[in-house]
């Protein structure tokens, strides 16, 4: 999962993890999408209040994008954090990814701001 990270994530933007980074991991629900051995996409689930859960480090694999995965995925994540109890969803999402999320029901809140060097949009929707 690390690798698929790295190569879809962090790579392009010259970046790497920290073990201060993965750390906190530990507690997170992690997410695959495989085919046979081959994991395709990956996402992260983190807690940040009892309703609501925050999703992270979103990747589909560069041969795989736009064929319906991260979409199948994202929704499969979404029953996952409905049946752990959560309410809602947030993320940071970066700009070029914001009309994907907007497909899936997610709405903007907030203003445009800058993380891991890139233009992000805070974004939420509720799952219950
Ligand atoms: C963004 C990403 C997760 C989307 O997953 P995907 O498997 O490529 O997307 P899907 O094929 O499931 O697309 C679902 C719908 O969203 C649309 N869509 C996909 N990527 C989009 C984008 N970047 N911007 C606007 N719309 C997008 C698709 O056209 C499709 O629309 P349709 O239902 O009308 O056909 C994936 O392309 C990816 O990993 N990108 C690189 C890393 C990244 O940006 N991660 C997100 C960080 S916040």
């Amino acid at each position: 999962m690390l690798a698929l990270r790295m190569e879809i994530l962090r790579k392009p933007l010259g970046l790497s993890f920290t073990n201060d980074d993965l750390e906190p991991e530990k507690n997170d629900i992690l997410i695959g999408a495989f085919e046979d051995e081959d994991l395709l996409a990956c996402c992260i689930l983190t807690k940040v209040s009892p309703d609501t859960c925050k999703l992270r480090q979103m990747a589909v694999h560069q041969k795989m994008q736009r064929t319906g995965l991260g979409a199948a995925m994202l929704t499969y994540a979404e029953n996952i954090a409905r049946d752990a109890g959560f309410k809602k969803m947030v993320m940071n999402a970066r700009k070029t990814a914001k009309g994907f999320y907007e497909k899936l029901g997610y709405e903007v809140s907030g203003d445009e701001f800058v993380e891991v060097t890139l233009p992000h949009f805070h974004m939420q929707k509720h799952i219950m």
